[in-house]
């Protein structure tokens, strides 16, 4: 679904045609007390389960999932790209879009927003290098072996503490805090009147874009007590998570040049390998990796090298980037590291020419994924069906169908089965999935998707979330983007929300959000649900922690590692006594 910065084409072809004329045209509509609904043309609809709504714009199926607006449904239905649709729907409208208006006043929008950055950036870098203020800030680099190059390279920076040493600044220099706050610099006070600054007593990663410019922030802790431990600007127009990686103005070239990018997850890990010389790495910021990441990579090289975290989080996190990976028609690497370990901690113990090697050995995922199925299957922690099932659900994924066949081979061979077992499953597999009754929807954290529709239902409620640390507590990486662009942007209409979305699946959540529960709150009740969800997920996140955790424990036990074993229980205890004080909020 390709975006399209003019807005205002868009919203005129919208106000010019009905949801329900077009969809009429398709399907059969039914007036019902608050609105139609029709069978849904996305599945093999036997029961009215398209829902469409007038004044909001949207449609949505409540069986099968597919929703959007006028433009989600004409692209669905008549399998069209974003710019195709629009061309075609805007002359349905009579609207003319050869003339290109606006572009030029949100440009210079923009270079406002990278001014401001830059200006922080300074300031940062500044306290940092030459302030007493900065002191904490030079011992913790020093305690993490970060040399004075990488900093200066990466102009890392330090926050002070205190609630407005920003604030301040800004202000003396007449930098208008109003376009602070647009970046996330600075953050609106809740009953007075004035700003806050978002990093306090942080070492500060500005994050560049391709061409350097800063986008935005990253604040890593310093003080062990305070949480979380990183906290980042929030997205804005000049900032998107899902399309950034951090270092990549730097490392890009290194990338071009040795054929092969290693991806990684964090700030540290990337600075730790630049500084031992592997410099053709990029990280992503606190997502996984999306098909837009993707899409940028690929300018570059097709060989990705994903280093996998042993353990159970770091290998759910790496495994999300290799699907996307997959799906892209990449076959991506992956280098296990040793349980316990990240990259930087493994580089910083075991040298550059260790972690070359572990680059060197990378194996092909879709082969190390096989092998170790088979190996669990061989072990008995996996039975033959659930084995088989997962092989060839990845398989499925596989673009390439050379890479495909082969693997096929492989597998029926280790497994002493024929080549034509596997691939009857396969075809079994995709019939399921294409034809007859709709397809299982997609299941999203029930708590996580009401505060959406909360938020979205009461825009303004949204800025009860910036008191919390709340990106850290949505796991689905679509809603967060929406909560996002609600809380950056401000209130807007779905139609302006729906254009910032290039994905399906934003668009499917927006319109189910608005056009499932009825209107049953009122923004005072809204206001309370919101706040129960945010406990409700802080739980939930840390029952997580905690269940990952357990396994850690256990492998460490099983390794005999006494030393982790400890570190972890102790982390265990932290973590029980956390939870332990949200329940008591809860209750
Ligand atoms: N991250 C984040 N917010 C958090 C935790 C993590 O945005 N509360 C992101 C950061 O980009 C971070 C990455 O996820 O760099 C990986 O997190 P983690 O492995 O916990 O941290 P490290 O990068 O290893 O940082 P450090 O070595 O300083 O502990
Ligand atoms: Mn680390």
């Amino acid at each position: 679904m390709g975006k399209f910065n003019n807005e205002a084409l868009v919203k005129e072809i919208k106000g010019r045609l009905s949801i329900i004329n077009l969809v009429e045209s398709y399907t059969s509509v039914k007036k019902t007390g608050k609105g139609y609904v029709g069978l849904c043309p996305f599945h093999d609809d036997s029961n009215p389960s398209m829902h469409v709504d007038e004044e909001k714009g949207l449609f949505h199926c409540f069986s099968c999932g597919a929703g959007g607006d006028i433009f989600g449904f004409y692209m669905r239905y008549n399998n069209l790209s974003f710019p195709e649709a629009f061309s075609e729907l805007a002359k349905k409208a009579d609207v003319n879009i050869e003339r290109q208006p606006e572009s030029v006043p949100r440009k210079s929008q923009n270079s406002v927003l990278y001014k401001i950055n830059a200006v922080a950036s300074k300031y940062y870098r500044k306290i940092l290098i030459d302030s007493s203020k900065g002191k904490l800030g030079r011992d913790y680099i020093q305690m993490r072996n970060i040399s004075a190059e990488t900093s200066q390279e990466f102009s890392l920076g330090f926050a002070p503490e205190g609630w407005d040493s920003l604030v301040k600044f800004l202000t003396k220099n007449k930098v208008p805090l109003s376009i602070a706050e647009k970046v996330g610099l600075i953050v609106k006070r809740n009953n007075t009147d004035g700003y806050y600054d978002r990093f306090r007593n942080r070492l500060i990663f500005p994050i560049q874009n391709i061409e350097g410019k800063v986008i935005g922030f990253g604040g890593r802790k310093i003080k062990e007590e305070d949480q979380p431990k990183y906290i980042n600007s929030p997205e804005s127009d000049i900032y998107k998570k899902r399309k950034s990686f951090y270092g990549i103005d730097k490392s890009k070239d290194h990338i071009r040049r040795e054929g092969r990018a290693v991806l990684v997850e964090g700030y540290t890990d990337f600075l730790s390998l630049y500084s031992f010389g592997i410099k053709n790495t990029v990280a992503t910021l606190g997502t996984s990796l999306t098909r837009e990441h993707v899409s940028i990579l690929r300018r570059y090289t097709e060989n990705v090298v994903v280093i996998f975290d042993s353990d159970e989080s770091g290998k759910k996190a790496a495994m999300r980037s290799l699907d996307v990976l997959l799906e892209e028609g990449l076959l991506p690497h992956v280098a296990p590291l040793p349980p316990g370990k990240d990259p930087d901690s493994y580089i910083t113990e075991m040298g550059k020419e260790k972690f070359d090697e572990l680059i060197e050995n990378s194996t092909s995922w879709v082969e190390f994924f096989i092998d170790i199925s088979i190996d669990q299957y061989r072990k008995g922690k996996l039975t033959l069906n659930t084995m088989v099932k997962d092989i060839i659900e990845l398989l499925e994924k596989v673009k390439d169908p050379v890479e495909t066949s082969l693997r096929i081979k492989r597998t029926a061979e280790m497994l002493g089965i024929q080549e034509n077992e596997i691939y009857s499953l396969i075809k079994r597999g995709r019939g399921r999935s294409k034809t007859g009754a709709a397809k299982p929807q997609r299941t999203y954290p029930s708590h996580e998707k009401l505060l959406l529709t909360l938020v979205l239902k009461f825009p303004d409620l949204g800025e009860q979330l910036t008191h919390e640390n709340w990106e850290d507590l949505i796991s689905t990486a679509e809603i967060k983007s929406i909560l996002q662009e609600i809380i950056v942007q401000g209130t807007s209409d779905p139609s302006s929300l729906l254009l910032r979305f290039d994905d399906k699946v934003a668009h499917e959540m927006i319109s189910e959000a608005l056009l499932s529960s009825p209107d049953i709150f009122n923004g005072q009740s809204a206001s309370k649900i919101i706040q129960g969800c945010l406990v409700k997920l802080k739980l939930s996140k840390l029952d997580e922690k905690l269940k990952f955790l357990r396994i850690e424990i256990d492998e460490a036990i099983k390794g005999k590692d006494a030393q982790l074993e400890k570190k972890l229980l102790i982390e265990y205890r932290d973590l029980t006594k956390q939870k332990q004080r949200e329940e008591g909020k809860a209750s």
